[in-house]
């Protein structure tokens, strides 16, 4: 069955990113598009992203959008295409919410109007299926920022004759950011109070999008199996675990797919060398080069760990921060890249400022650097507190760059321990979130390079082996968008 597929979401590669969202949503429509599906993509039109860059045209007439207590608010939309593909992305253009530096905020500080922005998004999604006369068979959202749109679709647009009665899908790529705001936020939603209560959108006296979606979406999904059980427990639930478990029947786990044409040492353009799991040879060119451009000592011997990520809580920072005196003590060298919080860059920035010969760190963004870093160093790490699933452990191996990773969410789904028997395995794994457990496990990666290098050979060899495609995701997401209009089509 062909199915009409609209996808919402707050950021889409290469338009504008932050951070794995925006891979997924810049690759899953491609791969529905080639399976023969109608999929549409909307996204805020960022004053980052390039109207002529993007060979971007202007649609005619306007969204009218009913903000409630705000009044009526309206939105310009400009048409373009995902690149090498005819699949269309729709851009919401509105200069008071998008005209900004910044997708969500400015230095670490969210923007304080970022309820409206987002009630903005979702209901200039509905609005835009008339505009563009395109009636869907399932509308797909994505986190807190368009969850509201299956709410709004059992609300408001319940009897609109394109979004009405449709079925829809809220993929939860983050169980943290949940949208909480003030309870005058209800006032610009406009749905009427009496949805105010603890099943729907009601968290400890807050208006919660995530809740919304969560309690109106006729399935739901996270981005990896471990995950989807994670979230039901109050150590991953941030709160929102009992209204999963009433879902628990209707919440999917789909592992994340790999953009290998950009994602592989056979293909990638930002590298220095490129090379293959036969011919290891542009390996060793790319860690002399990421030695060269981190100030490190070109050594050949030395394992070289890489990280690469958002420097939050979320991501281990704080156990890695804890442990990497003791770590600075062993032979090795670390490459760090990130940004996010404050403490973390004058930390990361001092401790580089001190052991120069072993530990670099680069503040900022910078996806040339993230490649090299891939390809250049022997192991990434990722010490995360929770992973829904994490992208850069999967390019990690496709590189052969052994992950060391906690094992949670995504990470412990995607990554195989390192069997020393059996000589089996794609990374190196711990489990407890403390300073030691990755201590110890760098470690024991670490031994393993000086003392095995044939269990390191084969554990390259596995891990490069290994892959983790969207075209096994999108079937995956096919199979839920048909049991969604099913489930739509019985109630
Ligand atoms: P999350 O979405 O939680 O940040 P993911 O592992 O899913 O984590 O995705 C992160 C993506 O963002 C990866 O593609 C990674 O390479 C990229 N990324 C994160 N931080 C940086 C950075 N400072 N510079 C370049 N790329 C980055
Ligand atoms: C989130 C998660 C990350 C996941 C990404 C894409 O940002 O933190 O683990 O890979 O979304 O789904």
């Amino acid at each position: 069955m062909k199915l009409s597929i609209l996808i919402s979401a707050s950021e889409a590669v290469p338009f504008a990113k932050s951070g794995g969202l925006a891979d997924v949503i810049g690759s899953l429509p491609k791969y529905l598009k080639k399976m023969g599906h109608d999929v549409r993509v909307v996204i805020p039109r960022y004053y980052e992203i390039d109207k002529e860059q993007w060979g971007l045209r202007l649609l005619p007439g306007v969204l009218v959008i009913p903000m409630g207590i705000l009044g009526e608010k309206y939105a310009a939309v400009y048409e373009g295409r995902m690149p090498d593909t005819d699949v269309p992305i729709y851009f919401i253009e509105h200069e008071g919410y998008y005209g900004r530096n910044g997708l969500y905020g400015e230095d670490n500080i969210a923007f304080p109007d970022n309820d409206q922005r987002f009630i903005f998004l979702s209901k200039a999604t509905l609005e835009l299926c008339k505009m563009i006369n395109f009636k869907p068979d399932i509308v797909h959202a994505n986190d807190w920022h368009t969850a509201l749109i299956p709410f709004f679709m059992d609300t408001t647009y319940k009897n609109d004759s394109y979004a009405g009665k449709v079925a829809s899908l809220l993929t939860i790529h983050n169980m943290e950011y949940q949208g909480n705001f003030r309870l005058s936020t209800m006032d610009i939603i406009d749905t009427g109070w009496e949805h105010f209560n603890f099943l729907e959108i009601e968290k400890h006296d807050w208006v919660n999008f995530l809740k919304a979606g969560v309690y109106h979406a006729t399935i739901l999904s996270t981005v990896s199996e471990g995950y989807a059980k994670e979230i039901q427990t109050p150590e991953y639930g941030w709160g929102l675990e009992g209204v999963l478990q009433e879902r628990a029947d209707d919440l999917y786990g789909i592992l994340n797919g790999v953009d290998y044409s950009k994602w592989s040492p056979e293909a990638d353009t930002l590298i220095t060398s490129k090379y293959s799991v036969d011919d290891l040879s542009g390996k060793a060119l790319c860690k002399k080069d990421i030695q060269r451009i981190a100030g490190l000592p070109e050594r050949k011997e030395v394992p070289l760990i890489g990280m690469v990520g958002r420097l939050v809580k979320q991501k281990g920072i704080d156990i890695f921060a804890a442990a990497l005196p003791k770590l600075l003590e062993l032979d090795i060298q670390i490459v760090m890249l990130g940004e996010g919080e404050p403490w973390a860059h004058f930390y990361f920035g001092g401790m580089a400022a001190k052991h120069p010969q072993k530990f670099f760190c680069q503040i900022g963004y910078d996806n040339t650097l993230a490649h090299k870093i891939e390809a250049g160093a022997d192991f990434f790490l990722m010490p995360s507190a929770f992973e829904p699933c994490g992208l850069n452990q999967m390019y990690s191996m496709r590189y052969g760059t052994l992950p060391i990773v906690r094992a949670t969410g995504g990470l412990d789904d995607s990554v195989e321990n390192f069997d020393e028997e059996k000589g089996t395995g794609t990374g190196f794994k711990f489990w407890d979130l403390t300073p030691g457990a990755l201590f110890d496990t760098v470690g024991w990666a670490v031994y393993t390079w000086y003392n095995k290098k044939s269990a390191i050979k084969g554990l390259i060899k596995n891990a490069m082996n290994k892959r983790f495609t969207w075209e096994d995701a999108a079937k995956k997401y096919e199979q839920l968008y048909l049991k969604g209009v099913k489930y739509r089509r019985e109630v």
